[in-house]
């Protein structure tokens, strides 16, 4: 990796260029992006920076046709076309205006294959991942098999909330609200698809008209929320049985509001109240039935939903563990984006600890995989007892990097990751006693999203919220739910692919399982998973 600064009038950048990777690759995972309407093909001559220091690859065919002589004489670039060789400094000469809408890195991308050879007209689809915290989106040419790019952002119905029930309720205390929520999500949806299309492919409403259809997956709230009706009933238990109707409200005004005249709205079903079609596209991705018997699925999250192949059943259930995972409700929580701590190490014999963030960017907080790794390291040296208790009490919180003060680690947080880790452990211990299993008999785990990109699974281990099974064993796929989303847009009917998994499966409501409550209190403490019972 090396360390590309970048100066604009918005201020400074200090980031880490894989390599081969151009300068815009790299900036488009970033808040300050270059201007840019080609896709990075060197054909619209937008997206100008100038190289100030550090070595790089000759100039491009493309930059000796859009750049003047003047212009290379003073360094200018087009930064899709520029990969240093080292570390470098650039200046963005004219910057794009900010956006929420960042590119989502390659390497965090699963490759899919599939092909609609067939179709003539309205080539192109949309894949959605409607998640309660982010959106991510993906724009593919159906006809040619083709992911043309991807737009990951926050979903802004974060605003009623952070989680599911927040947002809920805030439907059934104001009904009118079911409308501004359904409108925050449909206008983030296709505001990821415009940006897309104006910087990836430089053109828009032209091409919102041949876009043929729109696969959204999501938990089933997120998906209610969307569709326009509200989704309150999920807030009684025991609805969670029953059919939720996440039909889009008033299709035709979508068409409109999105300038998608063709684009077939594909919500695809949740599997019950509390397991949404997100868990269905994690499974048509991780092909979970196809593993032996004894193979897992968790998609941890705010919700976290499990799923448990016993060889002839598929049983499915989810859990509100809280937000902590995804970093909220931590005092320095945050996504995993660069600067999230994501590894925690002990250092030296002074008890010291070494901290390693995403982008290696400097330390802003804690995501979900770097609060796991915290509290393991900590209760391995003796800072944390297994009760979840300080040894001796910090005051205003534990710091692993004493210089850094969002480095530190509360009595609160660690209670909220307790509370999380026994919820989602008592969950796949209540599903595994279902189908007359112990933590012996798994085969196989994977674990889905963004949680599982950076896990230290043996540290996640020895603090109870994963259950004992061979490293090996432990598949992290944190690209499984936009990953089944494209299969499924990419299928003849997406929609059937996804009933048929769900057709498949036995949904589990564990707040009818009567020994959920004391199973969740026999996990709260940071030890492994106890026997199952
Ligand atoms: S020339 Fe670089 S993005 Fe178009």
């Amino acid at each position: 990796m090396a360390t590309l600064l970048v100066r604009s009038e918005q201020g400074t950048l200090r980031l880490q260029l894989a390599a081969g990777e151009s300068v815009r690759e790299c900036l488009d995972a970033t808040d300050l992006r270059v201007r840019a309407a080609c896709g990075g093909s060197g054909s619209c001559g937008a997206c100008l920076v100038r190289l100030e220091q550090g070595e790089a690859n000759p100039y491009t065919l493309a930059e000796y046709l859009k750049l003047t002589p003047d212009e290379r004489e003073q360094g200018i670039r087009l930064a899709c076309q520029l990969r240093p060789l080292g570390d470098a400094e650039i200046r963005l000469e004219h910057p794009a205006p900010p956006s929420l809408w960042h590119s989502i890195p390659a390497e965090n991308l699963a490759a899919v294959q599939g092909r609609r050879p067939e179709l003539d007209r309205h080539i192109y689809g949309v894949a959605v991942d409607l998640g309660t915290t982010h959106i991510r989106v993906a724009l593919w040419d159906r006809k040619h098999g083709k992911r043309i790019a991807t737009r990951r952002g926050p979903n802004p119905q974060g605003v009623f909330g952070a989680d599911v029930l927040n947002r809920l309720d805030a439907v059934q205390r104001r009904p009118q609200r079911a409308d501004e929520l359904a409108g925050l999500a449909r206008n983030a949806i296709v505001h990821a698809v415009r940006d897309i299309l104006a910087r990836d492919v430089g053109e828009v409403t032209p091409m919102l008209a041949e876009i043929g259809q729109v696969m959204i997956v999501g938990n089933t709230a997120m998906l209610a929320l969307l569709s326009g009706h509200g989704g309150t009933a999920l807030l009684e238990p025991d609805n969670w049985q029953s059919p939720i109707d996440c039909r889009p409200r008033n299709e035709p005004d979508w068409h409109t509001l999105w300038a998608m005249p063709h684009a077939e709205i594909a919500l695809a079903a949740p599997l019950a109240g509390f397991v949404g079609s997100d868990l269905t596209a994690d499974l048509i991705a991780s092909e979970l039935t196809a593993g032996p018997p004894g193979s897992l699925l968790l998609d941890v999250g705010t919700n976290t939903e499990i799923a448990l192949w016993d060889g002839s059943t598929l049983h499915v259930t989810s859990v509100p563990g809280g937000p902590a995972f995804e970093g909220v409700g931590i005092r320095f929580g945050m996504a995993a984006e660069p600067g999230a701590i994501c590894r925690v190490r002990p250092e030296g014999a002074a008890g010291g600890y070494l901290c390693t963030t995403i982008a290696d960017a400097d330390a802003r907080g804690f995501c979900g995989s770097g609060l796991a790794d915290a509290v393991a390291v900590l209760l391995g040296t003796g800072v944390l007892k297994p009760s979840g208790r300080f040894a001796v009490p910090p005051g205003d919180g534990f710091r692993l990097d004493p210089a850094n003060p969002r480095s530190a680690l509360t009595g609160g947080d660690v209670d909220a990751f307790q509370r999380a880790k026994a919820a989602t452990a008592a969950a796949m211990a209540e599903l595994l006693k279902l189908a007359s299993m112990g933590w012996g008999d798994l085969q196989r785990l994977c674990v889905c999203g963004a949680f599982g990109r950076t896990l230290d699974i043996t540290h996640a281990q020895a603090v109870g919220l994963l259950p004992p099974i061979a490293p090996e064993r432990v598949e992290l796929r944190a690209d499984a739910t936009l990953a089944g989303c494209e299969r499924a847009l990419l299928a003849e009917d997406g929609i059937a692919l996804l009933a048929a998994v769900g057709s498949r499966s036995h949904a589990i409501n564990l707040s009818q399982i009567a020994s959920f409550d004391d199973t969740y209190i026999r996990h709260l403490r940071l030890r492994p998973v106890p026997p199952v019972e």
